[in-house]
């Protein structure tokens, strides 16, 4: 039964689609970036050992002491795993390769599926007054990604504009069915997000029109072009709205945060 003498929670994302290079983690920084521009309280978790979402918001390895490892099967509080990051209003739980393990311990932890949606809904989370919470997933539908679904309102698919972009997806929607049945049945898919489009390609076009056609409205209205200031931010530990705010990125990445709190009422 739901405390009604707690706040309203966050309203949780997962970013995921087992494809490898869509765009996940760029998604997850940018949007991030671009709610915290609009006034929001946002925080990343970052679920993949590759640790992309942490290096990108500019948390130093060194500075990975209590990481989504310790949040998820570790006794410790949230302040301990929570930093700030440059981007005012913008946190994040980073990850190092130590999570690469979780997945593994994980399976021998009879609540296995559901540590991420208890660290998330503990009461020491509610000071922090966080409107979303973005989990970045790992390239895999493992126990990590099934935890961040179960931990969530809904799925974020990004899918990146290139051939067999589509193919992949039904073993994802299937995944996401067999959360609603075991753990989670309000999920919602939140949207299917094209990324890396280039409009002078014939391909990009088309992989649009397939997207839209066979799953309608489902799919964003705003698509994020191929844009060079996206690939480079990262390596300035910054998301493209910082390191470049007027870039074609910054500005998609921009709308599409209107577009999704638009649908979020
Ligand atoms: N809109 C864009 N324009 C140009 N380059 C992009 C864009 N989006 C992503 N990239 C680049 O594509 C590569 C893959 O992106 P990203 O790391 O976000 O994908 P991912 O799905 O998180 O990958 P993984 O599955 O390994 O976690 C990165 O080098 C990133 O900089
Ligand atoms: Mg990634």
């Amino acid at each position: 039964m739901s405390d009604l003498s707690r706040p309203t929670g966050p309203k949780i994302i997962a970013i995921a689609n087992q494809k490898g290079g869509v765009g996940k983690t760029t998604t997850t920084i940018n949007l991030a970036a671009a709610l915290a521009e609009a006034g929001k309280r946002i925080l990343v978790v970052d679920l993949d050992p590759q640790g992309n979402a942490s290096t990108g918001l500019g948390i130093e390895v060194e500075d990975r002491e209590y990481t989504t490892y310790e949040l998820l099967l570790d006794d410790i509080e949230p302040e301990q795993v929570i930093q700030k990051t440059e981007t005012e209003g913008l946190f994040i739980v980073p990850a190092t390769v130590d999570l690469s393990s979780a997945d593994i311990e994980l399976f021998a932890n009879e609540k296995r599926s559901f540590l991420l949606h208890d660290a998330l809904r503990q009461t020491q989370m509610d000071q922090f007054q966080f409107d979303y919470i973005l989990i970045d997933c790992p390239p895999s539908l493992n126990l990590l990604t099934v935890n961040a679904m179960i931990a969530a309102h809904s799925v974020l698919v990004p899918l990146q504009s290139e051939f067999f972009a589509l193919e992949g997806l039904s073993q994802l929607m299937l995944t996401i069915r067999e959360v609603r049945q075991s753990g989670n049945k309000d999920l919602r898919i939140e949207g299917v997000l094209l990324t890396m489009y280039d409009r002078r390609n014939n391909l990009s076009q088309q992989v649009e029109n397939d997207a839209r056609a066979n799953l309608g409205e489902l799919v964003f209205q705003t698509v994020i072009p191929r844009n060079v200031r996206v690939s480079e931010a990262p390596s300035f530990a910054m998301p493209v709205l910082s390191y470049d705010p007027s870039s074609k990125g910054a500005v998609a990445y921009r709308d599409l945060a209107l577009e999704l709190t638009k649908n979020n009422g």
